[in-house]
């Protein structure tokens, strides 16, 4: 017999674990109704995980050089449009020192695969950021390095690592990618982080072009068996000036369900509303959060150079200076009765 998706997301919620077919059939034909249960059950867990305390980590968007060319991405390599920027040490230094001011106690360094940042160069990085602010975690978010580099950071101080998987299928990783770059080198890296014991953030896009609803399942199959720490995922946001400038974008409320899924199945996992979703939809990270996220990302690069660092059109926050988002954030987790956490916000079990 045919499982409803209620007792699906019971047998999720109690074992975090489903098989292929069950993911798709979680997938399948999502009424309202559906996504409506699936956030109730999500944020039930979100709350006894976390109570109704948002962590907020600050990106500073240190460089949009990217040797890189993800066909979906703003600031690939092959964009001659995209005005190219470097932040120097001391940039980036202040930056935290304005983020810490405003309470924030997680420091995400974000860029390009810029290669002109040596290992040795982002450890003395790391170590500096971690000698002004002690109490404070750093986050890199630098794209595949090698695991002799990884380790360098790693030992400099550095906590955690994003390094999105954007899809557990080889032939779909083809598609969303250039030949030089390799399905296998990523999973690679994803591996050599978590054995560094980063703190390991995977994570899709939903509604990436070629995805399909057999894809989302191996990305679901991948994150249940890998288990991150942190899980980044976003609608596809199409960008003007990239191969996919006309590719639909992905959608709203799958991206709602799935945060929900990513909920149950790994209760205690870092789960941000991210700014695409924030940019796909005016509430889209008030809803996140109601739909089991527990994370917020707010910008924290200098307001001159954010307008460079777009990924996808549109944006948000790239006018704003980070005081803004801050504060901006606060009283939009406050209007959904949730409040900012003044926090490093690490994963606990
Ligand atoms: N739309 C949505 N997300 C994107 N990313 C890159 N380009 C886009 C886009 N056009 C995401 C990727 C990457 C992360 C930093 O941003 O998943 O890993
Ligand atoms: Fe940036 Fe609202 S979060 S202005």
């Amino acid at each position: 017999m045919r499982q409803s998706k209620k007792d699906l997301l019971g047998m999720l919620r109690a074992s975090g674990r489903l098989t292929k077919a069950q993911w798709i059939a979680l997938l399948t034909d999502i009424t309202e109704d559906d996504r409506a249960y699936a956030a109730e059950l999500a944020r039930a867990v979100s709350q006894q995980v976390f109570g109704r305390r948002i962590f907020i980590r600050g990106i500073v968007e240190f460089s949009n050089y990217c040797k890189n060319d993800c066909l979906y991405c703003g600031i690939r390599r092959s964009n001659a449009k995209a005005q190219r920027y470097r932040l120097t040490d001391d940039e980036i230094l202040d930056c935290c020192d304005e983020g810490y001011e405003i309470g924030y106690r997680t420091f995400v360094l974000q860029s390009g695969e810029d290669f002109t940042y040596t290992a040795e160069h982002l450890a003395e990085l790391v170590r500096r950021i971690k000698a002004a602010h002690p109490d404070c975690a750093v986050t890199l978010s630098l794209g595949e390095r090698e695991y002799d580099e990884l380790k360098l950071m790693r030992e400099a101080g550095a906590d955690r690592y994003l390094l999105r998987h954007e899809t557990a299928n080889a032939a779909h990783y083809g598609m969303l990618h250039p030949p030089q770059m390799s399905f296998a080198h990523r999973m690679r890296c994803l591996r050599d982080l978590k054995s560094l014991g980063y703190q390991t953030g995977a994570g899709m896009m939903v509604g990436s072009p070629f995805q399909t609803t057999e894809y989302l399942a191996e990305d679901l199959c991948f994150l249940q068996d890998f288990r991150p720490e942190m899980i980044g995922m976003g609608p596809f946001l199409p960008h003007k000036d990239t191969p996919f400038a006309k590719e639909p974008k992905g959608s709203y409320e799958l991206t709602l369900y799935l945060l929900s899924l990513c909920r149950l199945m790994l209760p205690h996992v870092l789960l941000p509303a991210t700014t695409a979703l924030g940019t796909i939809h005016p509430q889209g990270r008030e809803q996140g959060v109601l739909a089991g996220a527990n994370v917020i990302m707010p910008n924290l690069s200098p307001t001159a150079v954010r307008k460079k660092y777009m990924l996808y059109d549109n944006k948000i926050c790239t006018e704003d200076q980070s005081s803004d988002c801050r504060f901006c954030l606060q009283q939009r987790m406050k209007s959904i009765g949730y409040e900012v956490a003044v926090t490093r916000g690490d994963y606990a079990e």
